[in-house]
C-alpha cells in the first residue's frame, strides 16, 4: 500500500508529514510508526513550540518539551515545521492581559519571534510565525495584537523571524481558506500588500480541518495563492465526521483525502502535506468538535483506515 513520504516524494512534493505531541512520545507503538521516515517525512509540533509553552512569563524561555520534537526529528532525518510563533490561542495571560502599548507589544513579539526562530535556527523548513490572523469573513481578528497594533503586527514577526533564520521559509497560516471565499481573499490581499512592501513571506498554510462529506477541489485556490509567488503547504490535514463512524463515511472520507492531495498534487508550488497528527488516537477533534472524531487516517488502535488508500491514490 506504500509509504505516504516516499509516494509524494515520487510524486515532485518535499514532504507528507504528520503532527506530533509530547505526551504522546511514551507510546512505544505510536513512536514507532512516526519514526518510520518513508512514512513521515516532516513532523509539526502539536503544542510544544506555541508561546504558553516557549515563553510562560515574560523574557523567561523554556525549551525542553520543544527541544523532545527537534531531538525526535533529528534522530529521523525528518524535517521539522515551526509552530508557531504569533496566535491569538495558548498565549500566556501576561501577553493577553498585559495592557502593553504598541511600542512595548511590538517589541515583545520581536522578542518572542526572534528567541524561539534563532533556538532553532537551521532545524526547520519552515515556520508558522503569523497563526490565524483572519476571521471568516475575511475580517482581522481582533485579539491582542491587532487591537494594539492593527496589521503591522504581522510584518513585525516576520522581520524578526527573517532576521533569527534567513534560510527557513516564512509562513502565515490558516483555517477556512481552502476554498475561495472572503478568508481566502483577505489572505490574497494580506501576501499582496507584504510583497509590495517588501516584506519578507514565502508561503501560505491552508491548515485543512475539514468535514466528511463537505470536500471539494482546492486546486484553484491554491493556484490563487502561489500567483502571488509564495508556496502553499496543506499544514494541518484532518477529515472528521460525526460519530459514530460506519463504513459509508469510512468511504467518504477515503475520497476527501484524495481530494485534497490531489489538489496539492495539481499545484507545483503546493510542496507538502502534513496531518495534525496520523492517528484518531491523539486527534485533538473529539475534545474540540463535540460529537465528532473519526478525523485521521489511522483509527485509535493504530490500523489505517480507508483514508490511508485515499491519500495514496492522491499522489
Ligand atoms: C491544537 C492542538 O492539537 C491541541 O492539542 C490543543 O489543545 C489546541 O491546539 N489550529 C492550529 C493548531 O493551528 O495549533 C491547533 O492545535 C489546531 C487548530
Amino acid at each position: 500500500t506504500g509509504k505516504l513520504h516516499t509516494v509524494a516524494k515520487a510524486a515532485g512534493k518535499t514532504y507528507f508529514g504528520s503532527a506530533t505531541d509530547n505526551p504522546e512520545l511514551t507510546d512505544s507503538p505510536y513512536v514507532a510508526i512516526l519514526s518510520d521516515n518513508t512514512m513521515f517525512g516532516q513532523i509539526t509540533p502539536g503544542n510544544s513550540w506555541k508561546w504558553d509553552a516557549t515563553e510562560p512569563s515574560r523574557g523567561t524561555f523554556t525549551f525542553t518539551a520543544g527541544d523532545a520534537i527537534l531531538s525526535l526529528a533529528q534522530k529521523n532525518s525528518q524535517l521539522l515545521r515551526g509552530h508557531n510563533c504569533v496566535w491569538y490561542n495558548q498565549l500566556p495571560s501576561w501577553v493577553t492581559s498585559g495592557n502593553f502599548d504598541a511600542a512595548t507589544l511590538q517589541s515583545i513579539i520581536t522578542t518572542h519571534c526572534s528567541t524561539i526562530v534563532g533556538h532553532y535556527k537551521g532545524d526547520t523548513y519552515s515556520w508558522d510565525v503569523v497563526n490565524e490572523p483572519f476571521n471568516d469573513d475575511g475580517t482581522w481578528r481582533t485579539d491582542v495584537f491587532y487591537n494594539t497594533l492593527n496589521t503591522s503586527y504581522v510584518a513585525t514577526a516576520l522581520n524578526a523571524a527573517k532576521s533569527a533564520d534567513s534560510a527557513t521559509k516564512l509562513y502565515i497560516n490558516d483555517y477556512n481558506i481552502e476554498t475561495a471565499g472572503a478568508k481566502s481573499t483577505a489572505m490574497q490581499n494580506l501576501v499582496k500588500s507584504l510583497k509590495s512592501a517588501g516584506t519578507p513571506i514565502d508561503g501560505v498554510g491552508v491548515q485543512g480541518h475539514l468535514i466528511v462529506g463537505e470536500v471539494s477541489s482546492m486546486t484553484s485556490n491554491l493556484a490563487a495563492f502561489t500567483a502571488l509567488g509564495v508556496e502553499v503547504a496543506i499544514t494541518e490535514l484532518d477529515i472528521r465526521m460525526t460519530l459514530p463512524a460506519t463504513a459509508a463515511l469510512y468511504a467518504q472520507q477515503k475520497t476527501d483525502y484524495q481530494t485534497v492531495i490531489s489538489s496539492c498534487q495539481a499545484v507545483a508550488e503546493c510542496i507538502g502535506v502534513t496531518i495534525w497528527d496520523y492517528t484518531d488516537k491523539y486527534s485533538w477533534v473529539p475534545a474540540t468538535f463535540s460529537g465528532q472524531g473519526g478525523a485521521c487516517p489511522w483509527d485509535a488502535s493504530l490500523l489505517k483506515k480507508p483514508a490511508f488508500d485515499g491519500i495514496v491514490n492522491g499522489f
